[in-house]
């Protein structure tokens, strides 16, 4: 078959599908070297209800009274921070998963305070619309309420992010307060709160059985009640996190909390597909960048090694 790109005609070889919204293209006998395409079937584009310039923490909590459901992307760096704001999204958390994405740790405990405000710092530069939220690395906050204030007032301070977020319920309020109490906003964290896997040993769905979910609906209402502009549900069974979302008038942003929720969370460097190795239930991959970086890095290589880069037109 021939198709028609930059008015030439080229072979198609390949179509294989990588999933139900992207087909991977092979062309032969373009004058560029990359041939690999990934082609968007793009439905339903988009379904805001309404045009926000900025967003906020009352944009969100606004979002959520009109039915509209809010989109959280992570972000670490100037480059994908301008990339997800400038596709619309509404939430860029600057998440402590960078200790895994960025830095190739296990686990988010040896991210510093320093490292996830130099995270931060970075995105806000990218950001025009996003709310910009940054996690409270583990070890910054633990201590007593006064240390997690310094710890929120450095990222606020030094990065310009826009909110913080805490994992924990109860055993946070007295920090949280204190945090609120200083004007800045705060996002909750419940359900899966991977600073504490040492604490359950693993990463499986939280709160199945009755008693833990009764206390996860318990401190999602004290976080409420504490002055949280929304709360992250990570891994709980739907059926709770729908209930969660139905008895609180602040978001519910879910990650493996199916679809009731008020809005959806997840690592961008996941859903895009330069991971593969995380391959949980909920995670949907949009893209798989890693095969398509690895054949442009392969195809790199090889045109040095033969000579082929850089052509006379790639050169003064
Ligand atoms: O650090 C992070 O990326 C997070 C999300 C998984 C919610 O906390």
């Amino acid at each position: 078959m021939n198709v028609s790109c930059e008015n030439k005609n080229v072979e198609l070889v390949i179509i294989s599908s990588v999933n139900k919204n992207f087909i991977c293209i092979y062309f032969k006998g373009l004058n560029f070297k990359i041939s690999t395409f990934t082609v968007q079937f793009v439905t339903n584009m988009s379904t805001a209800k309404k045009e926000y310039k900025r967003i906020t923490t009352k944009t969100l909590v606004d979002m959520k009274k009109n039915g509209e459901k809010i989109s959280m992307l992570t972000a670490y760096d100037y480059t994908m921070a301008r990339i997800v704001d400038g596709s619309g999204i509404d939430v860029i958390l600057v998440g402590d998963s960078a200790s895994n994405v960025m830095a190739g740790h296990e686990t988010t405990l040896p991210i510093t305070l320093d490292q996830m405000i130099y995270h931060a710092t970075s995105v806000v530069r990218g950001i025009e619309r996003g709310l910009v939220v940054v996690d409270i690395p583990f070890g910054s906050y633990q201590s007593d309420p006064k240390e997690a204030l310094r710890s929120a007032i450095r990222i606020m301070k030094e990065s310009g992010a826009h909110a913080i977020k805490i994992e924990g319920g109860r055993e946070v309020k007295e920090s949280t307060k204190r945090i609120l109490n200083a004007g800045i906003p705060v996002m909750g964290h419940l359900g899966l709160t991977p600073q504490s896997i040492y604490k359950f040993g693993t990463y499986t769905v939280r709160a199945k059985e009755e008693e833990e979910a009764q206390k996860l609906i318990e401190d999602a209402l004290l976080l409420e009640r504490t002055g949280c502009f929304a709360i992250v549900l990570e891994k709980v069974p739907a059926k709770l996190a729908t209930e969660v979302a139905k008895k609180l008038t602040i978001p519910i942003i879910g990650i493996g909390a199916g679809n009731g929720v008020d809005g959806q969370v997840l690592v961008t460097h996941d859903m895009v597909g330069m991971t593969y190795e995380f391959n949980p239930r909920f995670l949907r991959r949009y893209m798989d960048l890693y095969t398509g970086m690895t054949s442009a890095f392969k195809q790199y290589i090889s045109d040095v090694k033969s000579g082929d880069f850089p052509n006379e037109k790639e050169q003064y």
